[in-house]
């Protein structure tokens, strides 16, 4: 991907441990396309050498106020003014309380002092100590700094270098990357609710066995993601699939059917979008063993009967938030021909406003996907692209028939 493709970042460093954290993202934030000059306060080089953070970026690392290879001498200037946002990871409880203080006697809080204010956004990634953290002299900072527009991004959990645990530690650079590519995304949700679902359910036989559907569940994780990145409260309600959960987004794992409406319907009374991206099971097998159905040599097989599953999305459209239009409801369908005319069709049958069709076999288990867009006003081709890409341009288009008042 090249989520960041286009962007220059200023790359600050302060002094702490996760210093080795910023050699990891430094190369991340490159591999995503943006280009990555490095600033270094005197007590970061005392965790890692400019030598490393100019080989990873590509570009002479900068230190010094009076660094004279600038021909006005302003690199603080210069620098800021080129950046599309100036990122220190680590950033450590002194750097921010300087920073709030609007103090200025290195070059990289002179640079973020010097920063145009309104074009530059600054965001900050600290990295300190359990108490350090906790310490209210920190909490009043961090709270301050977000209220003179900085971004502050979460802390992690977990050991920490001093041989303590908890909270403080910086994230780890992927899920800064993250982190990172969010922030550029037009916030579009923001105030909304987006309920999903995503993956196969499960159907048991009896202990060891059921049926399921083919689904890999990665459009489904791609659009809330999106749906995060777009500002909005994300709930996922995930049938049985091995992805890693979007950052941000709190995530239901179920395995049937029954499961998944139980916890849809559930999440569905505060949320303001639903996307129903389920491979659902049609059918469940009628009473399900309590043990394993043991094969035996008599050549006899077990017969199976089958129930129709709830069918969740329409159970939401008709409910009375789906039918007022509180809860507007996004369906999809997984077909393997007449993609338009079966769209259509299943869009009035499911009572949704929206129905998104894809080609199912051409898309299974694949990172892209293209898809076809039908509503009351007509149709609208996706073309053919990575699943995050175009679930972030379907998160947009319910963005617009619904009138969020996002940020674009
Ligand atoms: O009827 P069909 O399964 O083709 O409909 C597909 C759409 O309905 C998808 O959005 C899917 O998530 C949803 N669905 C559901 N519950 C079911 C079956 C389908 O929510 N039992």
């Amino acid at each position: 991907m090249n989520d960041l493709a286009g962007k220059h970042i200023v790359l600050g460093l302060t002094g702490g441990i996760a210093c080795y954290k910023a050699a990891e993202l430094c190369r991340a934030l490159v591999k995503e396309g943006s280009t990555v000059q490095v600033v270094m306060t005197a007590a970061a080089e005392q965790f890692i050498t400019p030598v490393t953070m100019q080989a990873l970026s590509n570009r002479p690392v900068y230190d010094s106020q009076w660094d004279a290879r600038e021909a006005n001498n302003m690199p603080h200037i210069n620098l800021s003014r080129e950046a599309d946002a100036i990122l220190i990871a680590p950033c450590s409880a002194d750097f921010m309380a300087k920073l709030l203080h609007g103090r200025a006697d290195d070059l990289l809080s002179l640079m973020c002092l010097a920063r145009p204010i309104g074009k530059v956004p600054l965001l900050i990634a600290p990295a300190m100590n359990r108490e350090m953290w906790a310490h209210p002299a920190t909490v009043r900072n961090v709270a301050q700094l977000k209220s003179d527009g900085a971004k502050v991004f979460d802390v992690g959990c977990g050991d920490q270098a001093c041989g303590e645990t908890g909270d403080g530690r910086m994230l780890e650079a992927q899920e800064l990357l993250d982190d990172v590519i969010a922030f550029f995304q037009p916030k579009t949700l923001l105030g909304q609710h987006v309920l999903v679902t995503a993956g196969p359910t499960y159907e048991a036989i009896d202990p060891v066995r059921g049926i399921t559907n083919l689904s890999s569940g990665k459009m489904g994780f791609s659009i809330a993601r999106a749906a995060r990145e777009a500002g909005a409260e994300v709930t996922l309600v995930a049938g049985p699939v091995h992805l890693p959960t979007p950052r941000g987004v709190k995530r239901i794992d179920v395995k049937s059917a029954s499961n998944m409406l139980e916890a849809t319907v559930g999440c569905a009374q505060i949320a303001s979008v639903f996307i129903a991206t389920a491979a659902v099971a049609d059918w469940r097998p009628d009473n399900a063993a309590d043990q394993k159905i043991k094969k035996d040599n008599s050549g006899e097989v077990p017969r199976l009967t089958f129930v129709e599953n709830p069918d969740i999305l329409a159970t939401l459209a008709q409910s009375p938030r789906g039918k007022s239009g509180e809860l507007y409801c996004v369906g999809f369908a997984a077909e393997s021909q007449d993609l338009l005319a079966n769209a259509q069709a299943k869009r009035l049958r499911k009572g949704v406003p929206l129905l998104v069709g894809n080609i199912g076999p051409a898309t299974f288990g694949q990172d892209d996907n293209a898809l076809l867009l039908v509503d009351a006003f007509g149709v609208k081709d996706l073309a053919r692209d990575s699943k995050l890409a175009l679930g972030r341009k379907l998160i947009a288009e319910i963005a617009n028939r619904i009138g969020a008042r996002g940020q674009a």
